[in-house]
């Protein structure tokens, strides 16, 4: 779905995430929401404190699981993910602070393997993700699934490719500064949510949504097995749209 830009698509898509709130708030089941960080989502997350401040959009009956956090990383740096979503989204709406969760950057090396498992067992217990919010990287990245990731893959602690550093860099104040790993959930557990949404804007985003879409399933643009997903759709605006 192209946009004009990419304001109307993220109001477009907030607004799909608060009807699907409010029917389930209604029948008095959870949401269970998958999201991301990086510049795509934030537009979407303003609209959505929105339609909470002036619509009464609740909360309190929603679980998220983010994608992926950077390792090491403290949960208060400022590049950290978990202090992302709580700027961007968590602080300004009615959600229970043990309803969100994020990978944990702190962890002992050691514990990792074990709270990956504990992060997907929470997930199959809430009955799996209703609705996955997307990024892609320059790489065709989804969540830090990085080239090479396989359609089964499971959460894991990911090493990652140079260009998702060349990338953060700035955020870092330099290449060198950048983690080598981030923890990020699996391909799988992406692929079984019910609904998947993936937001692109920009130019520099146009190689990889072309691939991801138009080009082979494969390995190497790990988004481009969305096609074997039943209901996904791209939103984009027209310069991500460009080489379609
Ligand atoms: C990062 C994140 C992804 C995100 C991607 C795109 O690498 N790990 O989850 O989707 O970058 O980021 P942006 O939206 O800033 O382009």
């Amino acid at each position: 779905h192209i946009f004009d830009d990419s304001e109307k698509a993220s109001k477009a898509v907030a607004h799909e995430i608060g009807a699907l709130i409010r029917q389930h708030n209604q029948d008095k089941k959870p949401t269970v929401l998958g999201l991301a960080t990086g510049s795509s989502p934030k537009k979407v997350y303003q609209e959505l404190i929105r339609l909470h401040k002036e619509e009464g959009l609740s909360f309190k009956n929603v679980h998220t699981f983010n994608l992926d956090e950077y390792y090491p990383m403290e949960p208060d740096s400022v590049q950290s993910y978990t202090r992302f979503m709580k700027e961007q989204l968590f602080d300004h709406v009615d959600i229970p602070v043990t309803n969100y969760h994020i990978p944990n950057g702190t962890l002992a090396y050691d514990k990792i393997p074990e709270f990956c498992r504990d992060y997907e067992e929470k997930i199959e217990k809430l009955g799996g993700f209703d609705f996955y919010l997307l990024g892609i990287g320059r790489n065709g990245h989804i969540g830090f699934n990085e080239p090479g990731s396989i359609i089964t893959s499971k959460t894991r602690l990911m090493t990652l490719d140079i260009l998702t550093k060349i990338d953060a860099a700035i955020d870092f104040g330099g290449l060198e500064k950048v983690p080598k790993k981030a923890i990020t959930l699996g391909i799988d557990k992406i692929m079984n949510a019910k609904r998947i949404v993936l937001l692109a804007w920009g130019e520099h985003k146009a190689e990889s949504v072309a691939r991801a879409v138009e080009g082979p399933v494969t390995s190497e643009i790990p988004a481009s097995y969305l096609q074997q997903h039943p209901n996904t759709t791209f939103i984009l605006d027209e310069t991500a749209a460009s080489l379609l």
